[in-house]
């Protein structure tokens, strides 16, 4: 479901499988632009919460969907960061440990849960940014930028262990479940464009987005000559104006409640 007067044509894609970098490039292209970034990773995270705290197990749909609907989950979109929060606690550190990691896949391979956090994510006013795994060929089809991000397994995992002080092989394991688990939820969009992020830091994938981007007409705030007639991610109509995105269409605390 789009809202009327919605255009879900100005949000920008990320996916591909677990530690690909999807959020940091998000997070770091949409700040280019002047656009919010959204994890949606993260409602997924907070439903495996709120099931774990409810004792719903993670394999049960029917407990997940009723300790969900007796929850109150929001998403915090922001120009920085991106908060979850259950009953107005922020849980956006809790959502990142190894439990929930070893049961997230579990939760969000429900078709119900998906439709939950898809129908949450379809709130958010565009333009933004936006990571997953299903964002480019499921949620936001009609989204006219896409990439989908790709870096062998052992990259990924050694990419982890920087965030989170654990055993590369321990972690490169992880990793291959959960890329197993999440497959069938992870099909790229047939449009998007894609990265092999293999070798590369985060400057360089950033880089390699914008000149995407910049092809299609899409530039950085800074970048724009005055009077240089660009698209607008903002514009649903592709039509041109001066200079590129606005800054913040979603101000910080402008919440998707459950
Ligand atoms: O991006 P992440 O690691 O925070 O995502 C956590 C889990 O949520 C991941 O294992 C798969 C699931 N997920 C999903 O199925 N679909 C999405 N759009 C985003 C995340």
């Amino acid at each position: 479901m789009t809202l009327p007067g919605r255009d879900s044509g100005a949000v920008i894609t990320f996916d591909g499988p677990a530690a690909a970098g999807k959020s940091s490039v998000a997070q770091r292209v949409a700040r280019l632009l002047g656009m919010p970034f959204v994890s949606s990773g993260l409602l997924y995270r907070a439903a495996t919460l709120v099931a774990a705290r409810s004792g719903a197990d993670p394999r049960d749909e029917a407990a997940i969907l009723a300790a969900l609907s007796s929850h109150a989950i929001t998403l915090e979109p922001g120009l920085h960061e991106n908060r979850v929060r259950i009953g107005g606690h922020d849980v956006s550190a809790a959502v990142h440990t190894d439990t929930v990691d070893a049961n997230v896949s579990f939760v969000a391979a429900h078709p119900r849960v998906r439709d939950w956090v898809s129908a949450k994510l379809r709130e958010v006013p565009p333009p933004f940014a936006i990571d997953g795994r299903d964002m480019g060929a499921v949620v936001f089809p009609e989204a006219r930028h896409k990439f989908f991000l790709t870096a062998s397994a052992r990259e990924r995992a050694r990419r982890r262990v920087g965030e989170r002080s654990a055993d590369l092989e321990a972690v490169a394991g992880a990793i291959a479940r959960r890329d197993q688990l999440d497959a069938r939820q992870s099909e790229p969009a047939p449009d998007a464009q894609h990265i092999d992020t293999e070798g590369l830091d985060l400057d360089e994938v950033v880089e390699v987005v914008l000149r995407h981007l910049a092809e299609r007409g899409v530039v950085p705030r800074r970048a724009a000559a005055p009077g240089d007639r660009r698209e607008n991610p903002e514009r649903g109509d592709g039509s041109a104006r001066e200079g590129s995105a606005r800054e913040g269409s979603v101000p910080d605390g402008d919440g998707v409640d459950a």
